[in-house]
């Protein structure tokens, strides 16, 4: 019997994702081998490969002027790789800082080039994106840096910034969750473990002409410019995790691509935080309009209560709901994956759980 799985990451993936690939698992397409065991070089690798960008391009309306790179290191390595890429060494950048994630990112960079913060939601313990007002940008930054969504404490950018630099965003937790505009942007990064696939891809999409200029002592492989020229396999590529995304890729234009995902994702959340508003027993730590649509964070009215709410909820089916170590709590990561199904029956356990303990 397979669970409702909340999992903040690696999370869920979709049912019909998974049946396409057990029922390939031993022969993909005829070719006698599974996906696994095949060369990155051969002609039915290259073609899935091929197919899974074009797909994604076709999802997110990528243009001719942005490479999709398909990496490795997830998007930890990418705190490094783009201030290596974007960067020489004196140079500043700007970044927001939104909670866990930012802060990683922020540290990452530091050792790069110097970090101007122009803005922080630490004071209020990071229950609100800053308002956009109070932003303390650089006249010389290369580029400004922020979360779109994060994961920790559930916060999302619902209106995202539009700055002169280029724009570079942390998407791994809300990518292809809703339609954005890519030409907004000059460099969005994603570890595909939330909503692209299994753990170990990392997809970068960036601007063409914000390549070229890395460091000459940047890795060959996070350099953008060379990965670009041999289509993201100047090593072998995470073969397995890329013909999943690219399946994924496929499920989601079935379910009629990003706008009807979108609306599937918003009936979701909304199902979820009209019990937490509706209720003196729940509560979320983040102000209205910036609550996640992807995780959705909430407290009962102490620490011993949400111990019983996790394990009451896990013996019935309804996993991984422990919000993280460092906030406490629960979360409830409602990926694209994640069917509304799953979000009714967590709704029920709520009520049942309020009733009787509350
Ligand atoms: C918003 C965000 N950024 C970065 C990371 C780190 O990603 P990775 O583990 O792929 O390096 C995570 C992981 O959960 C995340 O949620």
């Amino acid at each position: 019997m397979r669970k409702f799985n909340f999992s903040a990451g690696p999370a869920a993936l979709p049912e019909a994702v998974l049946q396409k690939a057990q029922e390939e698992m031993l022969d993909y397409e005829g070719t006698g081998m599974s996906v696994m065991e095949m060369s990155h070089r051969s002609k039915e690798f290259v073609d899935l490969a091929a197919q899974a960008e074009s797909n994604f391009r076709d999802l997110m309306n990528v243009g001719d002027n942005y490479h999709v790179l398909f990496l490795q290191g997830g998007a930890s390595l990418q705190w490094a790789a783009i201030p290596l890429n974007l960067t020489a060494s004196n140079q500043v950048v700007d970044y927001v800082d939104t909670g866990a994630w930012s802060q990683k990112a922020i540290k990452e960079a530091n050792k790069y080039c110097s970090v101007n913060v122009v803005a922080s939601s630490k004071e209020s313990n990071y229950d609100r994106i800053p308002d956009a007002d109070g932003w303390r940008l650089s006249d010389n930054a290369k580029y400004l840096h922020i979360c779109s969504n994060e994961t920790i404490g559930g916060i999302q950018y619902k209106q995202l910034p539009n700055p002169s630099v280029p724009l570079v965003a942390d998407m791994s937790s809300d990518i292809l969750s809703r339609p954005i505009d890519i030409n907004q942007f000059g460099l969005i990064y994603a570890g595909a473990q939330k909503n692209m696939g299994p753990a170990g891809l990392t997809v970068v999409v960036v601007r063409k002409d914000l390549c070229g200029q890395a460091r000459a002592d940047t890795p060959l492989t996070l350099n953008y410019a060379v990965q670009a020229d041999v289509d993201s396999m100047s090593n072998t590529p995470p073969t397995y995790a890329w013909y999943l995304a690219g399946l994924v890729f496929s499920w989601l234009q079935q379910q009629g691509g990003l706008a009807a995902i979108e609306a599937q994702n918003t009936a979701k959340a909304s199902t979820l935080y009209d019990v937490i508003n509706n209720s003196n027993f729940y509560s979320s730590p983040v102000q209205t309009q910036d609550r996640s649509v992807m995780n959705v964070t909430f407290t009962s009215p102490d620490a011993q209560l949400d111990k019983d709410f996790v394990a009451q909820a896990s013996a019935r089916g309804l996993v991984n709901l422990k919000g993280h170590r460092s906030v406490g709590g629960m979360r409830a990561s409602i990926y694209n994956a994640v069917p509304q199904a799953a979000v009714d029956a967590l709704v029920e356990f709520m009520h049942e759980f309020e009733n009787e303990r509350g």
